[in-house]
């Protein structure tokens, strides 16, 4: 039932921007779309945000830091995302459990089964329908987010780690989605952001049909 479509990437590869962009495009084309991100997206998700990405802290311990990450995770799927998906609409997430293998798994050296029998726990296992990799070399992503233009940008505790955390992390991405590449469309994310949203249109148009018949639009939702 429903679609359910992800955003991955390194920082500033312009998830944030795309999964709006095409989340507008969706509803302007009659769609019923829930778009949200990770960590957060609920009243409860948001406060553990706070704590996973505060830049006050520091110590936090590894362990703790991937179950925060899917507490959140659990939060999102079971208060927002099932309902949405039962109910015929489509999701857009900014991040979900691939930035936990990204990210503490590839980035900081977590046991990847671990990572993944804790996600599993926390999902239920729910994998996402799609998922559009805005691939970007992470020093131009980093570049983005410091340049002035985008000083309304969050700069987190996660963006802070060095460099080589980074690329880490952008070959977890490479891995992750040479992996399954039925589900992973890889998209070029240093183009322009109008390129880059017309190409991410298109390449959702197969997953749009396959689902056909498990979504709803809104015109058809509100006919009794
Ligand atoms: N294709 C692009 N070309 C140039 N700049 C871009 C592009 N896409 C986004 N940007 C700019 O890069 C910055 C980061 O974009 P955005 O917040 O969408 O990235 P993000 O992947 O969500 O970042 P984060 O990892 O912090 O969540 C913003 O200032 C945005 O305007
Ligand atoms: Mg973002």
């Amino acid at each position: 039932m429903g679609l359910f479509i992800t955003f991955e990437g390194s920082e500033g590869c312009g998830k944030s921007t795309q999964a709006r962009l095409l989340a507008e495009h969706l509803r302007s084309v009659g769609y019923q779309v829930s778009h949200v991100r990770e960590p957060g997206g609920t009243a409860i998700g948001d406060q553990i945000r706070s704590i996973v990405l505060g830049m006050q802290n520091t110590e936090i311990d590894p362990t703790a830091e991937s179950l925060l990450f899917s507490a959140s995770r659990a939060q999102l799927v079971n208060q927002i995302i099932r309902p949405q998906l039962a109910a015929g609409g489509i999701v857009i997430c900014d991040r979900y459990a691939d930035s936990t293998y990204a990210y503490q798994g590839y980035g900081l050296g977590r046991d990847l089964a671990d990572l993944r029998t804790v996600t599993t726990k926390a999902t239920g296992g729910l994998v996402p329908h799609v998922t559009i990799w805005l691939r970007i070399d992470p020093a131009v992503g980093l570049r983005r987010k410091l340049h002035p233009d985008a000083s309304a940008i969050e700069w987190n505790r996660l963006d802070a780690h060095e460099l080589a955390f980074h690329q880490r992390v952008a070959h977890g991405y490479e891995m992750l989605a040479n992996a399954d590449p039925t589900r992973w469309v890889t998209c070029d994310a240093e183009q322009s952001i109008e390129a880059l949203a017309a190409h991410i249109r298109t390449s959702v148009l197969p997953f749009l049909h396959a689902a056909h018949g498990a979504i709803s639009s809104v015109t058809e939702r509100t006919t009794p």
